[in-house]
């Protein structure tokens, strides 16, 4: 199993907040909303615009420029299946938050919550 890379305390980041944060060479979003911790590549495949930016509400974020809008448990857009960004899982150890250093493969986890509390 890869190693996991911390890359914020649960403090840095309210539930409801979403932050870019950088594990290894990639920037990715990270989000802490009810229903947990989840982390997309940042950048829309639409124009590049960062996705921590974003919109997020019943479990998905919505890209603040042209609202593509992308499931956060999978990266899938919500409308249609041309597009979607690489998702990762985030784990929470004590105060410690922790994302993949690699994104899952396409299909893992789609029925899966990303995130454990
Ligand atoms: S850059 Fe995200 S929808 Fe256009």
């Amino acid at each position: 199993m890869s190693r996991y890379v911390r890359v914020a305390s649960v403090t840095d980041l309210p539930a409801g907040g979403s932050m870019a944060v950088t594990v290894g060479e990639r920037r990715v979003a990270l989000f802490h909303t009810e229903r947990g911790w989840f982390a997309l590549d940042d950048t829309c495949p639409h124009q590049g615009m960062p996705l921590s930016e974003g919109h997020v509400e019943g479990g998905c974020v919505t890209c603040a420029w042209h609202a593509w809008t992308f499931d956060l448990r999978t990266g899938a857009m919500t409308f249609g299946d041309f597009e979607g960004v690489a998702a990762y899982d985030v784990l929470v150890r004590g105060a410690d938050v922790l994302v993949a250093p690699r994104p899952r493969a396409a299909g893992d986890g789609q029925d899966l919550p990303t995130a454990r509390r």
